[in-house]
């Protein structure tokens, strides 16, 4: 009971991954939820203010005056801070920045949206470098050790997602996929290795049960996914699925960077960052690292800890194909056969729809 709380400060909200997880506190009367927003006004924002006990707080995590507002007066906090924006050094400075005040203003509970550690799981080897992951992972393991120092005055616990599986069947993500000649496909750079995509509506009932089971998930480091996605599994179980063929073509990495993502690959990991700046990583140093993590195996998930914890839980991707081609259908989409397709296949990153509207 000690940190059972009520009432949540939630950082990237309006997010692909924020979506769920505001969902999934809101779903009945327990927890009423705070979210920061730049544009509380957008589409996004407003279908959060629609669930009922939910607030918005406008402004940006980029500042302390409002990180103090926000996390003022509530018990809880949810922060996942989006790194494709700040890039991964200002990332760490505001996520620890969160982590502080959040102490400081009496929050009880703090569930940080992690990422693996990506350099350290590989040994050190900067070919598994990755801006996006380390600048959380990092940041994780100091948020846990905090735990250990701060007198029992705030717990943490580290929610730790990876890829989404929404990505392999959306517009303009690192695994986005072609129709070619009819043929739905993947290009991507991971050899015979296999990505732990992510259920999104299993974020939103991960993070919810941190918090119902804060007393016990106090120091936790969840780290979640499906399975390990195999693209030859993928693209059998989208040909099962949807009854149209399907196919992974393992991609070297200089075609890779030849392809679609061309223009983005000089960029800066994250808009905000200065490429300039000697410790920007760029896209394509980003990606490179992200696919040789997935390539060579160095992320692992307990998977029985997750059938324990969330019994109902997304087991295999073939199984999140048959929810999502139903779910566009009940939606009015379509089957996914119908939202693959170049016309109208549509981004799940609030960053990509922005940029589509030409606000990013
Ligand atoms: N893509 C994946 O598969 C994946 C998987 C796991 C984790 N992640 C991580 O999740 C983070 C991005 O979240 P997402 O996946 O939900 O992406 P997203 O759909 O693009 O959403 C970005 C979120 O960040 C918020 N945001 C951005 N800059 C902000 C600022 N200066 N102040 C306040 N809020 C700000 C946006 O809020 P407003 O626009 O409303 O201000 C929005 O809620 C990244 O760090 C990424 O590494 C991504």
């Amino acid at each position: 009971m000690a940190l059972s709380t009520s009432q949540i400060f939630v950082i990237g909200g309006t997010g692909a991954q924020g979506l769920p997880v505001i969902k999934a506190l809101v779903a009945d009367e327990k927890y009423s939820v705070r979210f920061l927003s730049r544009d509380p006004d957008s589409q996004r924002a407003k279908s959060l203010q629609a669930l009922g006990n939910v607030t918005s707080l406008k402004g940006t995590f980029a500042d302390e005056a409002v990180l103090r507002e926000g996390f003022r007066g509530c018990d809880g906090a949810f922060v996942n801070i989006d790194g494709f924006n700040t890039g991964e050094k200002t990332e760490m400075y505001w996520a620890i920045r969160c982590y502080e005040i959040a102490l400081e203003e009496g929050v009880r509970f703090f569930v940080y949206g992690n990422l693996d550690y990506a350099i350290k799981k590989g040994g050190y080897d900067s070919k598994f470098r990755v801006g996006h992951y380390d600048g959380k992972g990092r940041i994780g393991e100091w948020i846990l050790f905090q735990n250990q120092a701060n007198g029992g005055r705030m717990g943490a616990a580290l929610f730790t997602s990876g890829p989404y599986m929404e990505m392999a069947i959306s517009a303009r993500t690192p695994m986005s996929p072609t129709v070619e000649d009819g043929v739905v496909t993947w290009r991507v750079p991971l050899g015979s290795g296999a990505v732990p995509h992510v259920a999104l509506d299993d974020c939103g009932f991960y993070v919810r049960w941190l918090f119902d089971n804060a007393d016990s998930a106090n120091g936790m480091n969840l780290e979640v996914a499906i399975e390990h996605v195999d693209y030859q599994n993928l693209a059998a179980a989208f040909e099962k699925v949807t009854g149209h063929p399907a196919r992974y073509i393992d991609t070297d990495i200089s075609s890779y960077w030849n392809g679609p993502l061309k223009v983005a690959a000089g960029l800066s990991a994250g808009y905000n960052a200065d490429i300039a700046d000697k410790s920007t990583m760029s896209f394509r140093d980003n990606f490179t690292g992200f696919w040789n993590v997935w390539k060579h195996g160095v992320v692992q998930r307990d998977y029985e800890l997750l059938d324990r914890i969330h019994p109902q839980r997304v087991r295999s991707v073939e199984d999140w194909l048959k929810r999502e081609d139903q779910r566009g259908r009940e939606l009015g989409k379509g089957g996914l056969w119908e939202r693959i397709q170049p016309e109208n296949i549509t981004p799940i990153l609030k960053l990509s729809e922005d940029r589509g509207r030409g606000i990013l």
